[in-house]
């Protein structure tokens, strides 16, 4: 088994509690490396495993966890877990992992889950759409699918996903959060592969060839796997093929080097809005 066998990584770095007097990992931890890498492979199908397990009637348990021990791993090492799901049967699926220390490979793993009722607790044919999804993943099949429109198509969607995060998460004042800029906006929309929605974001025109965007916010279990980033890729294309020749917002602090990473650039002095410190960050579009 090698690198090569694996599209999906999870990085970890061996932490003090995880090794033992020889500052070796005490061999029971390579399978919580395993169980959170996994965590983050649903992350990578954008499926937020709660709401994904939920809709699709059904939840997983480990049937079985084998574990082969090549070498060790050591005190500050830096980890790559790989993990592909290798086999979906009826009800179980198994998924192969390995965990490697550069091109080194130190342990590898089959973990069998069963699909199953959470109340009875019986097994359940996989859903075919979770049997789609995860071969598609594995095939390198998207699995997000960004619609554009306006307000009153995709603004139900919109709405669920700026409630969480901006006025429960941020405790943003729900009149602050809904103006009338929202009628006259393109709204952009993720959603993952059981058609819920994942993110939002909106773009505007603050004067003749500037985009102003606004309203990013990514599902809080889905962020940090690529969804931002997506999703303002579709606004930056779209204003830049409608000839736009500038974008700019208003980052929250906290955001700005995700803003950085996509091209944009701060500007004059942090201010307060909604009791929340942002700056003015722009990026040039087109050639
Ligand atoms: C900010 C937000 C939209 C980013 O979306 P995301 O899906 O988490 O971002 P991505 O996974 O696409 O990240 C792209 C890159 O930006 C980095 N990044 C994302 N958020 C970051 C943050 N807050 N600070 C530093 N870096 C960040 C990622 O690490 C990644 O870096 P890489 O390219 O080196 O791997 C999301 O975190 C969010 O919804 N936050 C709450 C609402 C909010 O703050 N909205 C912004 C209002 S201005």
């Amino acid at each position: 088994m090698n690198r090569q066998d694996f599209r999906f990584f999870h990085r970890l770095r061996v932490r003090w509690a995880e090794v033992d007097m020889q500052k070796i990992v005490f061999n029971a931890h390579y399978l919580m490396y395993f169980d959170t890498a996994l965590a983050d492979y649903w992350r990578a199908l954008a499926l937020p495993y709660e709401e994904a397990m939920h809709q699709l009637g059904g939840d997983l348990y480990v049937k079985k966890a084998t574990v082969e021990f090549n070498a060790s791993a050591r005190m500050d090492d830096r980890l790559d877990v790989g993990l592909r799901c290798s086999r979906i049967g009826n009800s179980s699926m198994a998924f192969t992992g390995a965990i490697f220390r550069g091109e080194h490979l130190l342990i590898t793993c089959e973990l069998i889950y069963v699909f199953a009722d959470p109340v009875t607790q019986t097994s359940s044919p996989v859903p075919p759409l979770l049997r789609e999804i995860l071969t598609g993943y594995e095939a390198g099949e998207p699995m997000l699918n960004i619609r554009c429109g306006a307000w009153s198509d995709l603004g139900p969607d919109a709405k669920k996903i700026r409630t969480h995060v901006f006025i429960e998460e941020q405790r943003i004042p729900a009149d602050m959060e809904w103006d009338e800029a929202d009628a006259a906006a393109l709204h952009a929309v993720a959603y993952n592969r059981l058609g819920q929605p994942v993110a939002t974001g909106r773009l505007m025109q603050s004067a003749p060839g500037v985009a102003r965007l606004g309203r990013i916010a990514v599902h809080k279990v889905l962020r940090g796997s690529g969804v931002g980033r997506n999703l303002m890729q579709a606004l930056l294309d779209i204003a830049a093929q409608r000839g736009d020749r500038k974008a700019l917002l208003h980052a929250q602090r906290t955001a700005q080097a995700f803003y950085l990473g996509l091209g944009f650039q701060p500007h004059g002095e942090p201010f307060d809005d909604a009791g929340i410190a942002h700056i003015e960050m722009s990026r040039p579009l087109g050639h």
